[in-house]
């Protein structure tokens, strides 16, 4: 049996105008994984995804699911016949919530595809076909999704520029609230494309004060000063409501975490739903996960963002 696996992540700053090539940070959250088991079947490829409720059986047809089209483009980028296998993929990550479900799904299967039949990749090209399935999944992605998690490292990430690493000086610990409802970031990322359409003398300043920010949230990180990074993800968490991607739920959240001491809070990923995120200090974990809780949330997951280890990491 072999086996492989990807962490979630999350937007710490700078979702949606990162589509429009300002910065944005986003972090893996190793604790909670999507996995790819991979054991012998004689009969030939097959893929089980018991989250999804679907059996792929990838034999000769052109199997139309997204899961189906990252084996092609692995299979096809290291000239392999289809291996006989049934791969199990399966995720502690919500679905449809902003925590990259999609990007960790595809890299747990593409790794084990890729060690299962002994083709070492480079993580640039896995990242590179990862990125082809966000696009089925989310129209016009931004890349950060599968950089965060291909990589497993804090990002600093400009859309096409190469890749920073983010040097982080500083034990900082957040708190993920679900609100338990789903959203589809293709639907937010298109409403904020028709905002911007209807009226981009509006929206620009919108998307470049985020900018602004996630470039101060980076000092922040680096320099390990959370009440500088809280106060920025709250004004984060504003300029996300003026491009209409918040919902009453997140602002819920976001209040009661905030009213329970929070350094700070903002939604995190493409919004409507989905998760958001509270900066604290770790005394403060029980008090604020209770007040998220009584504020609607659905599950509270913990992050700890460690301090790095390497201080020149890029
Ligand atoms: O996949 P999500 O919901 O974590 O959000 C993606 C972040 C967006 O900036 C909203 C879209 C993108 O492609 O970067």
């Amino acid at each position: 049996m072999i086996s492989a696996s990807a962490p979630a992540k999350i937007i710490l700053l700078g979702e949606h105008a990162v589509v429009y090539g300002q910065p944005a940070i986003a972090v893996p959250v190793s604790s909670l994984r999507a996995t790819a088991t991979a054991l012998h079947n004689e009969h030939g490829l097959q893929i089980v995804a018991p989250d999804l409720n679907q059996i792929l059986d990838l034999g000769q047809s052109e199997v139309d699911h997204a899961l189906a089209l990252l084996t092609r483009l692995v299979l096809n980028k290291i000239n392999h016949a289809p291996p006989r296998l049934t791969i199990t993929v399966a995720s502690q990550i919500p679905l449809a919530s902003g925590l990259g479900s999609g990007a960790a799904v595809s890299t747990a299967l593409a790794r084990v595809l890729l060690a299962a039949t002994a083709q070492p990749i480079e993580l640039e090209t896995l990242n590179s076909l990862v990125y082809e399935v966000e696009k089925v999944h989310h129209g016009t992605p931004s890349g950060i999704d599968n950089t965060v998690i291909v990589y497993e490292q804090p990002v600093y990430f400009v859309r096409e520029q190469p890749i920073e690493r983010l040097r982080i000086a500083g034990d900082f610990t957040l708190l993920i609230g679900d609100t338990g409802k789903t959203a589809l970031t293709k639907i937010a990322v298109g409403d904020v494309r028709a905002l911007y359409n209807e009226d981009p003398a509006k929206i620009q300043p919108i998307l470049n004060s985020i900018g602004t920010l996630v470039k101060a949230g980076r000092n922040a990180l680096e320099t390990g000063d959370a009440a500088l990074l809280g106060g920025l993800m709250v004004e984060n968490h504003r300029l996300l409501q003026q491009l209409t991607v918040s919902s009453p739920e997140l602002d819920t959240l976001v209040s009661a975490a905030l009213a329970a001491g929070a350094l700070g809070a903002k939604l995190s990923g493409g919004g409507r739903g989905g998760n958001m995120i509270a900066l604290i200090t770790p005394d403060q974990a029980d008090t604020v996960e209770r007040a998220l809780r009584a504020a609607g949330a659905i599950r509270v997951f913990r992050a700890d963002l460690q301090r790095s280890p390497d201080a020149h990491l890029h």
